[in-house]
């Protein structure tokens, strides 16, 4: 009999192919999350889990960095995996004043990010720490890491320059051959008019590309793909108030984004 198995993820673009994978279900249910939700958010956190289980990431013995992880579940599943994690956020003052605390998007604390019961508390106090981390600045003592990882995150840094400049730097953080992965927003509709400034910005096919570029100098390994999903809620975009079940891609300003996650390798 031939054993048949599946080709590891690389970077690529939110699909319903994919979250209905038999991969991406049995993370969702181990997330906790109803395995069928049809949500880009759940993708991104699904991506996140299987490309770090798929490089050995999620074992004993293994260190991870979260960036700006806010209320997600990923911290404490790590944990729950015998991860030694540093979970990250912005310092709650400059988070409330940019409105994450009011929107409940922001993790003050260590207390906040094992709310679902994903990992024994006892478990996750001994193997998860936090500190205030702002992702434009990553403090220099933030070294040696097994792997990075930030989710829906680094969109929100100011400029597609600064979100660029944060996935170059935190390559800093990780120890020869660490992994990085980081989700973030997709302009699916426009590889050159975007939000490039703001709050939120919206990076395009070629900032990716630019993305790989910088880490390819540095000697770093990150493969681009860019295959769009051909399901039916790969072609239904969200309006707002985006209330509907299917939201794999939706209306931001006049662009049709999704979520795109990076895999990155640090060079050995
Ligand atoms: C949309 S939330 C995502 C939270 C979480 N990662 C998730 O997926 O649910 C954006 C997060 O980015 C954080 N953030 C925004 N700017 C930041 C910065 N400069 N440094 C660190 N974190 C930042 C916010 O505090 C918030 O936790």
């Amino acid at each position: 009999m031939t054993t048949v198995s599946n080709p590891p993820l690389s970077s690529r673009m939110c699909t319903q192919e994919q979250l209905e994978s038999h991969r991406f279900r049995a993370w969702a249910e181990r997330l906790a999350e109803e395995p069928a939700r049809l949500h880009r958010k759940l993708w991104e956190y699904c991506y996140i889990a299987e490309a770090l289980a798929e490089r050995g990431m999620l074992q004993p013995g293994i260190t991870g960095l979260g960036f700006a992880v806010g209320t997600e579940p990923l911290a404490s599943l790590f944990a729950s995996s015998g991860v030694t994690v540093v979970a990250t956020d912005m310092d709650p003052e400059e988070a409330a004043a940019k409105g994450w605390v009011d929107t409940n998007q922001h993790a003050a604390g260590i207390d906040a990010l094992n709310d679902r019961g994903l990992c024994p508390d006892s478990v996750f106090r001994t193997n998860c720490s936090f500190r205030a981390v702002d992702m434009n600045d990553i403090p220099e003592d933030l070294t040696g890491f097994d792997f990075v990882w930030s989710s829906c995150a680094f969109e929100h840094l100011g400029s597609i320059e600064h979100g660029i400049q944060f996935v170059v730097n935190a390559m800093r953080c990780l120890k020869p051959g660490g992994v990085a992965v980081h989700t973030t927003e997709f302009n699916c509709s426009s590889n050159d008019a975007t939000l490039t400034e703001g709050g939120t910005v919206l990076f395009r096919r070629r900032d990716f590309e630019e993305i790989a570029r910088r880490l390819h100098a540095d000697g770093h390994d990150i493969t681009l793909d860019f295959t769009a999903g051909s399901l039916p809620a790969d072609h239904f975009v969200d309006l707002p108030p985006y209330k509907q079940d299917v939201h794999l891609k939706l209306m931001l300003a006049d662009y049709v984004c999704s979520s795109y996650g990076i895999i990155a390798r640090a060079a050995s």
